[in-house]
């Protein structure tokens, strides 16, 4: 399937297909390849732009980064610019701009890993490693990150690699996940799938190709469902968020908010002529300024 066929290239106004001169990077075989599964992707969007996270995703399982002839297969597919497409990609750190590791480590360095020895762990692991953030080791094994908080803070430290989550990590544990993966040996998720995939692997899933194995293993283990239990075997249930109810509850009167309640500006009362007309005040107050000067 051509590029066109994705259903997406309309020519500018000086005739010129946008990212068209660009769109030359992959051979025949890789292009028709890229572009039926670029024609799936865009097929879920109402508009063709709206593809464009996905498609980078698409770009990554093939060049194993966001390359400059993925660029303009993106731009070309979707009927933007190149500059378009790279804004994109420069603005989010799934997006690698240059070749990246057969694995992702990255290290949870945010407030509850890091004090719960997250910080240790990056230290240990760049050592180890022999790399900083954002770089791979010379074999293309591992590139490391630091990265932001993973919604695991419930089994902090966390490492994750590819995206798939080890849980309570100690600087030991890191390093011999990060040996193992260097040796090519299988590795393990603590929650999850059963082992972790390629880089290249993630990112076509990513893409929205599902590789079959978002079931498998373990996802919301015994931590993350503690409150859960715990509220069960008391009988706790959320309070009600009728606002009447609560309202009346707080001994507020119809139309005020309850204390803790969120209160628009617009419902706020009058204190002072500025609440009544800003713009009018303002007015007010450059002519008196002005009087006076
Ligand atoms: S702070 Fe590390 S997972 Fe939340």
């Amino acid at each position: 399937m051509s590029v066109e066929h994705a259903g997406a290239v309309a020519p500018h106004e000086h005739g010129r297909v946008p990212g068209e001169r660009h769109a030359t990077g992959y051979d025949e075989q890789t292009r028709a390849r890229l572009a039926a599964d670029a024609a799936q992707i865009v097929a879920r969007y109402p508009q063709a732009r709206s593809a464009l996270l996905p498609m980078l995703h698409l770009v990554q399982a093939e060049d194993g980064y966001v390359s400059p002839r993925g660029i303009a297969f993106c731009a070309a597919t979707l009927g933007i610019t190149t500059a378009e497409v790279s804004a994109v990609a420069t603005f989010y750190t799934q997006y690698k701009r240059h070749p990246n590791g057969t694995y992702t480590v990255g290290v949870c360095t945010n407030t509850l890993c890091a004090i719960m020895g997250g910080d240790a762990i990056w230290e240990e692991l760049s050592e180890h490693l022999g790399i900083g953030h954002d770089e791979t080791t010379q074999d293309g094994a591992v590139t490391l990150e630091r990265v932001e908080c993973n919604a695991a803070c419930d089994y902090a430290p966390v490492v994750m690699v590819n995206w798939e989550f080890f849980d309570n990590q100690t600087p030991a544990s890191a390093v011999e996940i990060v040996d193992r993966l260097v040796e090519g040996e299988p590795v393990a998720p603590t929650r999850g799938a059963a082992s972790v995939c390629t880089f290249k692997e993630m990112s076509r899933v990513l893409a929205g190709f599902p590789d079959g194995r978002a079931d498998e293993g373990v996802g919301a283990g015994e931590a993350t469902l503690r409150g859960t239990v715990l509220a069960k075997q008391r009988g706790w249930t959320a309070p009600s968020f009728d606002a009447d109810e609560r309202a009346a509850a707080s001994g507020a009167t119809h139309g005020e908010p309850a204390a803790g309640d969120e209160q628009s500006s617009a419902d706020r009362p009058v204190t002072t002529p500025a609440d009544a007309s800003p713009a009018g005040e303002q007015r007010k107050q450059k002519s008196d300024d002005a009087k006076e000067s």
